[in-house]
């Protein structure tokens, strides 16, 4: 089921999520249907609380080569290098910003059966990770935006 985005200026957007600790049904319905809003909105990742709900869960995909990830209770473990690309959030639209990210991150989650998996992102996968992880701490890239650019790519 497609679900509504918040947009910027939501009071949600700016709470932190808690941990899941139950693997359930719920958890299932909710992955499928962010999967679901995410494709219909055209965008390469999503986080729970852009659509009201206060869990730390993420799904990013951002090729068909990494596939859609699922990432649960994500936890950052590394990050090196850094790089400066436009970025956009689907609570945003129709605006894009420069952001400094770090051009590797390593990041540990759950997937929805409770299996630990371990990512290595890079380049676009790497911002993703950060900007969605920022989401469940109630953080917004336009608090990090260096410069606002033309949203015509
Ligand atoms: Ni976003």
């Amino acid at each position: 089921m497609i679900r509504e985005i918040l947009k910027f200026g939501d009071p949600l957007l700016r709470k932190s999520s808690s941990e899941v600790t139950c693997f359930d049904e719920e958890l299932n319905v909710l992955l499928d249907d962010m999967y679901e809003t995410m494709r219909n909105a055209d965008g390469i990742g999503l986080a729970a609380p852009q659509i009201g709900v206060l869990k730390r869960v993420i799904v990013i995909e951002t090729s068909e080569e990494t596939g859609k990830l699922e990432l649960i209770n994500p936890v950052i473990t590394a990050m090196w290098g850094k790089q400066f690309e436009a970025e956009g959030c689907l609570s945003l639209v129709g605006k894009r910003g420069i952001v400094k990210r770090p051009m590797h991150v390593k990041l540990k989650a759950y997937d929805r059966h409770g299996n630990l998996h371990r990512y290595h992102g890079k380049n676009l996968l790497a911002r993703a990770f950060c900007h969605e992880v920022d989401h469940l701490n109630g953080i917004l890239y336009e608090d990090k935006v260096l410069e606002w650019v033309d949203n015509e790519d």
